[in-house]
């Protein structure tokens, strides 16, 4: 007995001394039903790894509070392992010279060969790629109920936008709510990425929102898109104001509301809560924009971190590429894999449709960088096209006024 505790004893005295635990911390606004459940995807692979996962969850769609809260932790030096980041954002940290060098493993794991170009656009700096894209998510969709549609005696998917205001006006007349919305200058941006492609076409988008032509941001086209938002507005309850994007797809989910122009993470939501796409709801792209994709890619950005936080930094990374993970997140999250070598077997309608549309948007050079969402332009301009758009959304100013003032907002 007394030999057996002194061998363990000695034994012990030899094992290896115990190693820190790798640790990732990671900051992010997926906070709603559907994103939690898809960043829960990626935390336990971690995990499955021991990799222990900080999170750093900052409330608020389109992650307006949580560039707010890098911005805090960067000039405290102390920046998180890796940040949920939108296209332009990346460029703006990575020209700082704070975000990492993870060309080592990209070249390793050959992400040059599968990321989509329009992604690594983003990805990538100087030649080096910082972040690891985790989705490609698009804004120019509609959500549906259908049994609220079939209700409202709306039978056919509305194709135009006559089509679909009309479609609006029935179910609004059957006693639903027309339109589902949160009244946040992000999500009426998003409502606009839409509504300026169906109404001006793809060409007028891009001179708009990618060239920041003056006269095309001041035009009778910009001041019919911004009609057009009036003419929305007139289908959205009462009480919009402030809601979140999730609770508006909730009024959707549970029938109380008819449609909700939101970006397919909205899909998530209608996942989670067990309904089947295309039985009970739809999803379509905003009517008249048929075969173009405004879209934006949900990246994480690496920080430079100390040695010690390194090795975990590159599993997280490597992790987010891996083409098992890329199907089985994206398929909860709503978006399409940031791969295209990612089978679309596991996607139900709607996520099958984004693939399609996707690939064969980027095909056709009909894939645009959404503006509400950073693919677009900086977020000092987005912020202030923001602004005009959600005042003229609320009344506050007209059409034409929006328009003369979304050319001064490009300027400054
Ligand atoms: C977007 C992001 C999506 C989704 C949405 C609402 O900017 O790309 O993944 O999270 O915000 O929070």
């Amino acid at each position: 007995m007394k030999k057996q505790v002194l061998g363990l004893l000695i034994a012990a005295s030899f094992a290896a001394p115990v190693m820190a635990e790798e640790a990732v911390e990671v900051l992010h606004w997926w906070t709603s039903g559907g994103e939690a459940a898809a960043l829960g995807v990626l935390k336990g692979n971690l995990e499955k790894q021991g990799v222990k996962w900080n999170d750093m969850p900052v409330a608020g769609g389109g992650g307006e509070q949580a560039m707010t809260a890098v911005r805090a932790r960067v000039t405290a030096g102390n920046p998180p392992t890796a940040v949920q980041m939108l296209g332009f954002d990346i460029q703006d940290w990575a020209k700082q010279g704070v975000l990492s060098d993870l060309n080592a493993i990209a070249t390793k794991e050959g992400w040059d060969k599968t990321v989509p170009q329009a992604l690594q656009k983003f990805s990538k700096y100087n030649g080096k790629w910082v972040s690891a894209p985790v989705n490609v998510h698009s804004t120019n969709w509609v959500w549906a109920n259908k049994e609220v549609l079939a209700k409202a005696g709306v039978t056919t998917e509305p194709k135009t936008w006559e089509e679909f205001v009309a479609a609006l006006d029935k179910v609004q007349k059957a006693g639903f709510i027309g339109l589902a919305h949160g009244g946040q200058p992000w999500q009426e941006a998003t409502v606009f990425d839409g509504v300026v492609l169906a109404t001006g076409g793809l060409d007028f988008y891009k001179k708009a929102f990618i060239d920041l032509d003056p006269k095309a941001l001041n035009s009778d086209t910009m001041v019919k898109s911004f009609d057009r938002m009036a003419q929305l507005r007139k289908y959205v309850d009462k009480d919009f104001s402030g809601r979140d994007w999730n609770v508006a797809s909730g009024m959707v989910i549970s029938g109380k509301a008819g449609f909700q122009i939101m970006g397919d993470w909205a899909k998530g939501e209608f996942v989670g809560a067990k309904k089947v796409a295309m039985k009970d709801f739809a999803c379509f792209r905003t009517p008249g924009t048929q075969g173009m994709v405004s879209f934006n890619a949900d990246q994480f950005a690496m920080f430079k971190v100390g040695a010690d936080k390194v090795a975990a930094q590159n599993k997280l990374a490597t992790a987010i590429l891996e083409p098992g993970f890329q199907s089985a997140f994206n398929v909860v999250k709503g978006s399409a894999p940031a791969r295209t070598d990612v089978p679309d077997t596991a996607f139900d309608a709607c996520g099958k449709k984004a693939i399609k549309d996707l690939a064969e948007a980027n095909k056709s050079d009909k894939l645009v960088g959404s503006m509400a969402h950073g693919h677009a332009v900086p977020a000092s301009i987005k912020n202030a096209f923001y602004d005009v758009i959600t005042r003229q959304f609320n009344g506050q100013i007209d059409s034409k006024k929006a328009a003369v003032e979304m050319a001064s907002a490009a300027k400054n």
